[in-house]
């Protein structure tokens, strides 16, 4: 029972969430696997697939979106979960909308579902562009992520992923 954890992260905080789904599906009994979308060279061998991706400017990175195109058969395939990693601000984190590509990725991939969890925002590692272009949209610096929020999503996956043990693996 292997399932393969990506995320496409600027900047770390979307890395570290993916990291935490890896470590919650491990803790669940489920054997996860981190790496980097464009360092996949296929799925076939994971019974399921958690993908994720950084949102900027309402977009997914270009990495996470590859990824989804290159698998995206293999993908269809096995079940697949989404998240994006963005929402920043308290006591709401903002924008409240999921990115727009969520809903068209779930229907390519014929995914279970899309999870958007609030993010973190470190001015310090930000190049100047894109500080100019936070200090700008007035984006409140700090880091909203939701751990357990993180742990309970990652936990219902492994409970599904667990009760399809039985059935082959996709090819
Ligand atoms: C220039 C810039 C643009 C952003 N645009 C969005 C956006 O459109 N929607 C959103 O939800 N979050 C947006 N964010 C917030 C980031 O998605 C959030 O900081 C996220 O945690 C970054 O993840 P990373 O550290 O993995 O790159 C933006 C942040 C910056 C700095």
């Amino acid at each position: 029972m292997r399932v393969l954890v990506t995320a496409a992260s600027r900047h770390g905080a979307t890395l570290e969430v993916a990291d935490a789904i890896g470590r919650a599906l491990s803790e669940a009994g489920v054997q996860a696997d981190l790496k980097m979308p464009d360092e996949v060279a296929g799925v076939e061998g994971y019974e399921a697939v958690v993908l994720g991706s950084a949102v900027y400017y309402g977009q997914w990175l270009p990495t996470a979106l590859d990824f989804a195109r290159r698998h995206r058969a293999a993908l269809s395939a096995r079940p697949v979960w989404l998240f994006s990693v963005g929402p920043i601000g308290a006591p709401e984190p903002r924008p409240v909308e999921p990115p727009a590509i969520a809903a068209q990725l779930v229907a390519n991939l014929k995914a279970r579902g899309h999870h958007t969890f609030a993010g973190a925002l470190d001015r310090g590692r930000l190049g100047l562009t894109e500080k100019a272009i936070a200090i700008v949209m007035r984006a409140p610096e700090g880091d909203y992520r939701d751990w357990p929020a993180i742990r309970r999503w990652s936990e219902e996956i492994a409970r599904v992923v667990k009760a399809r043990v039985h059935e082959p693996l996709p090819a």
